[in-house]
This record gives structure tokens, sequence and C-alpha cells, in this order.
């Protein structure tokens, strides 16, 4: 290998690095990997099949070039080398009797080369298989420096699609621990878990229709069921009260911000971040006159203003331990009557120019 082709091969291996590192979801991490693999080696083509041994399949989304191929996972090439767990460097697989001309076939494309590789865990365990398609050079053959080169970028794809994989694992498991968290506080209240749904539904279409990002629209989506968290340090005889609270019953009732607050802020998780935002600012108003710490305008996080509007519409829209629910016409009112007041008038407005499909969002959960 050439002293320019060397700098020419780190220099993309460094430009994909810093890709790949950026990337979070999954097929888009597949994707480049494949890139780069196709790229180093000088291949027509590169594919990342993924093992599904439940179905029995090797599968693939990000082949170039042709869409999702699936073949079964003992068919092949592929499946040979997830059986034997080896290398194999085809250079002729027209010749080989375990070749599958089905894909040719299907995808219309000639295989004239072949480099495969299989990928492992942690375990040792075959979950994927790395492979390259037609050298681009005169006699299509893969040399020994490419099945080096190929090894390398492998064992590099290998530790991402797993950190990929764990993180996404790590992340579900997250939403369902929040998730299960808040309705365990909500139910205290006598509310069932349809209240933290309605909640996060609502925070979830506003955020989207107010033009928030994707990822934001989720953080909060997972994060507004926590906002009233800290209700779990609030005593039966004021969380459970028929009737109207006293100040002191009110101003116990006000801690459950600072509270929920306090109970999550320590935690760099995003999610849990975003949940400590929307405890400490679901009750905070634009005009400043809320509470815990009066803040008011855009110094209120947006997660924060958009779960007030959320919160407020769901005590209305439906019935309380402490009273029944509102007229649709006279919560309508009270939105028209408190923007720029107690809720950002710019949500506001959105709020009530879509206002039927929330109260449609709030119908889907109702509390039978
Ligand atoms: P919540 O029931 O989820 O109510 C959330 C917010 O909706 C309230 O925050 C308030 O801004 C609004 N809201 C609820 N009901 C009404 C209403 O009848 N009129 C108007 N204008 N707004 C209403 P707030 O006031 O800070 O209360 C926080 C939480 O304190 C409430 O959550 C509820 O759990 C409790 N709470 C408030 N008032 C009473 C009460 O009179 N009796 C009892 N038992 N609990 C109350
Ligand atoms: C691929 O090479 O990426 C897909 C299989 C083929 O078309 O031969
Ligand atoms: C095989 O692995 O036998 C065929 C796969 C391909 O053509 O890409
Ligand atoms: C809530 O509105 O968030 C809790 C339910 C209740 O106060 O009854
Ligand atoms: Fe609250
Ligand atoms: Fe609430």
């Amino acid at each position: 290998m050439s002293k320019e082709t060397d700098t020419r091969k780190m220099q993309l291996l460094l430009q994909y690095a810093a890709k790949i590192a950026e990337t979070r979801e999954l097929d888009n991490l597949l994707a480049e990997i494949a890139d780069m693999g196709r790229l180093l080696i000088g291949a027509d083509r590169s594919t990342v099949w993924l093992l599904d041994e439940e179905k029995g399949i090797l599968w693939t989304k990000v082949a170039h070039g042709v869409s999702r191929i699936e073949v079964p996972m003992d068919s092949g090439i592929v499946g040979e080398s997830v059986k034997t767990k080896e290398t194999i460097v085809s250079n002729d697989p027209y010749s080989l009797p375990f070749f599958n001309r089905d894909v040719d076939r299907s995808t219309g494309y000639t295989t004239k080369s072949l480099l495969t590789i299989p990928m492992f865990d942690e375990e040792g365990n075959v979950f994927g298989v790395f492979q390259c398609t037609n050298k681009i050079t005169e006699d299509y053959k893969f040399t020994e420096e490419d099945v080096t080169l190929l090894h390398f970028i492998t064992s590099y794809a290998e530790k991402t699609i797993l950190a990929a994989q764990l993180a996404k694992e790590i992340e579900a498991t997250q939403i369902e621990i929040i998730f299960l968290m808040s309705e365990i506080g909500e139910s205290r209240s006598k509310e069932t878990g349809n209240h933290v749904k309605r909640v996060a539904a609502v925070s979830e279409r506003l955020a989207q229709l107010a033009g928030l990002s994707e990822s934001d629209v989720s953080l909060l989506l997972h994060a507004s069921p926590m906002h009233d968290i800290g209700k779990v340090a609030i005593p039966d005889s004021v969380l459970l009260k028929p009737g109207k609270l006293t100040d002191e019953e009110y101003a116990t009732m006000k801690n459950h911000t600072a509270i929920g607050y306090h109970l999550l802020s320590s935690s760099k998780r995003p999610i849990i971040k975003a949940a400590s935002i929307v405890t400490h600012e679901h009750h905070e108003k634009w005009n400043g006159s809320g509470y815990p710490r009066g803040i008011a305008g855009e110094d209120i996080h947006i997660f924060g203003r958009i779960t007030a509007i959320a919160d407020v519409f769901d005590a209305l829209a439906c019935a309380r331990i402490y009273k029944p629910a509102w007229e649709k016409e006279r919560v309508r009112k009270l939105f028209e009557e408190e923007s720029g007041r107690h809720f950002d008038p710019e949500l506001c407005k959105i709020f009530l120019e879509h206002f039927e499909e929330f109260y449609e969002i709030v119908d889907q959960y109702k509390d039978v």
C-alpha cells in the first residue's frame, strides 16, 4: 500500500470514527459502518447482516442499493460463516456449493467476489456478519490486506453495535421504571394510570405543535408523567382531602414541587434531568405569580411551561377527588383568560387552536 493510500485511508477512518461516535440510532450506525468498510476496502457494496435466531434468519437494512434482504440463517456464504464462525474469502463465489444464488437473483446484481467476516458478542457468540461484495479492481479479488483491514473494522463494528443495543435497552428500562414510579405516585392520590398517560400525551402533542425537536418531544413525553412525583411526601390528610384545602394545607401541598426536584435533580440521566425540571417548574406562572420560585416568562423552562398547560387542562377536563370535571366551554374560557397570566401566550394560542384535538386525547384515556 502506498503512503498516499495510507494517508487517505487514515483520513477516511478518522472521519467515520467521528461521525459514528455521534450517531445513536442503530440503523444509521449500521449504515455508516457499512459505508466505512466499503470505502476503506474499495468494494462495490457492503452489508451488515444481523442474526435473528428466533426467526432463523439473517437480515439487513443497510445493503447498498437494495432494500431489506432476508435469508435463512443456515443458507449461503453468510450462513456458512455464522455456522463455522470463520472468515470466508471467496473470489469465485459461484464455484462454492453453499453460495446463495437467490440473493443475486432477487437483486439483479452479479456477485463476483465476497469477503465475509462473522461478528461476535462478548460471550463469543456470533450475532451478525460483515460482508463486502465485488472488490473494485480488475480481477475483483480481495487480498490478505483487505482481510486484515476488514477484521479491524469488524471489531470496531462489534463494539459499536453492542454499545448501541445496550444503550437502547438501558433507555427502555429507564422509561419503564419512570412510568411505573409515576403511576405509583399517582395511585396514592386515587388517580388511575390514565392521569399520567393523559398528561404525557397532551405534553407530547403540544411540544410537537410548538416545534420542539424530536428528541426534546421524546424527553418531555417520558418526563412529564413525573411532574407530581413529589406528592409521595405529602400526607394523606392533605392529598386525599375531599374538599377545599386550608391555607396551611395548601402550603404543604405546594412543597411537592421542591420535593420532586430534590428527589431527581442529582441524576445525570437526560430523562430524569428533564423530569426534575418538570417537577420543579410545572406550577410556575408566566407572570411570575406561581411557585415555588416565582420565576416568570422564558425563565421558566419550555418543558415546565408545556406541562403547566397539560396539568391544568387535565385537572379541569377530568374529575378530581376534590371537585368534578368542568364543562368544555368553561375550560376553554379559562385558558383564554389565563393566556399571558398563568400560561405562555404563544403555547396557549397553539393549545386553543387545537383545543378539540386535545379533548380527543383526554377522551382516549378517560377514567371510567
Ligand atoms: P391538580 O389537581 O392536578 O391541579 C393542578 C392545577 O390545576 C392546580 O394547581 C391549578 O392550577 C389547576 N386547577 C385545578 N383545579 C382548579 C380549579 O378548580 N380552578 C382553577 N382555576 N384551577 C384549578 P395548584 O392550585 O397549585 O394545585 C396543586 C395540586 O394541589 C392539585 O393538583 C391538587 O392535587 C392539590 N389541590 C389544589 N387545590 C385543592 C383542593 O381544594 N383540595 C384538594 N384536596 N387538593 C387540592
Ligand atoms: C450486497 O452485496 O450488499 C447485497 C447482496 C448482493 O446484491 O449481491
Ligand atoms: C451468500 O452469502 O451466499 C450470498 C450473499 C450475497 O450474495 O451477498
Ligand atoms: C394530579 O392532579 O396530578 C394528581 C391528582 C390529584 O390531585 O387528585
Ligand atoms: Fe403538581
Ligand atoms: Fe398534576
